[in-house]
């Protein structure tokens, strides 16, 4: 089993703080900007769906990608729970980012929450913007995010703890992360601890989760090599410019 595998299985659950109701505004936000009648998005590394369902609820349609057979399944269950008008403009299907091609091309390609800093060598990476210029219509857009070379390298990945629960179910995960200099690369090992409430048993998972930081001269370059043209370059979720302290980038390029 691939490592998002076990992920998915608490990912919801890690993530229900995570504002996507606000990042899909955001992205929306940032492509009505540039391409105001947009219609349809294909979502690359769509995960457990909820990016896709919120812009769903903003008007787009959305088709969903992912490697992972658990957070397809995840994202088709949520798909089921939505209202028919929302669980319409969805769909999703299993491909690799790197290869996978849909025959259809879309007005947006979204790749969200790191998605593209899971490609962690050049011909991955490149392999991803392929993908997404050959599924955009001319004048198409491009947005993901990333992590900032320049600050994770100032400000280095420390040891995360984060604790959660449900009814069921108390999850504890701790991140310990190391710095492949020479690869621009964060190995983040996970180890979760997963506590039946019932029960009292602790279950285990280890993970680990290879992470491309990336600077702006290799991104104009890949990008510009596969017919991309980048618009914006700024902070994730906010306007302002990159620092050594951002360490969450977000890209808009057009084709
Ligand atoms: C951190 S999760 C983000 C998921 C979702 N975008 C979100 O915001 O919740 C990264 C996702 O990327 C997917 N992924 C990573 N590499 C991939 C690849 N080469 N092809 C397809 N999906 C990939 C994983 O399966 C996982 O669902």
């Amino acid at each position: 089993m691939d490592v998002f595998g076990h992920y998915s299985r608490y990912y919801d659950l890690l993530y229900r703080d995570k504002d996507y109701v606000g990042e899909a505004a955001y992205v929306a936000k940032n492509i009505r900007e540039h391409f105001p009648n947009v219609k349809t998005i294909l979502e690359l590394g769509c995960g457990t769906g909820a990016h896709a369902e919120h812009l769903a609820r903003l008007g787009f349609n959305v088709h969903g990608i992912d490697l992972s057979d658990e957070m397809l399944t995840c994202a088709k269950a949520r798909k089921s729970s939505l209202p028919e008008c929302i669980a319409d403009a969805l769909s999703f299907s299993k491909g690799d980012v790197r290869n996978v091609r849909t025959g259809k091309t879309y007005d947006v390609v979204v790749s969200l929450f790191h998605v593209m800093s899971y490609q962690t060598s050049n011909a991955d990476l490149e392999d991803a913007f392929v993908t997404a210029s050959l599924h955009l219509k001319p004048g198409g857009l491009f947005l993901f995010d990333y992590w900032y070379g320049p600050a994770v390298l100032t400000q280095r990945p420390e040891v995360r703890v984060k604790r959660i629960q449900d009814d069921k179910i108390k999850v504890t995960r701790i991140a310990e992360s190391e710095t492949l200099v020479n690869e621009n690369s964060v190995n983040v090992n996970y180890t979760i601890f997963i506590e039946d409430k019932e029960s009292g048993k602790v279950g285990q998972l280890k993970e680990t989760h290879r992470m491309r930081y990336l600077f702006m001269p290799e991104l104009n370059f890949l990008l510009a090599k596969n017919g991309f043209n980048i618009i914006v370059s700024k902070q994730w979720m906010n306007d302002f410019d990159l620092t050594d302290t951002s360490w969450n980038g977000f890209v808009v390029a057009s084709k």
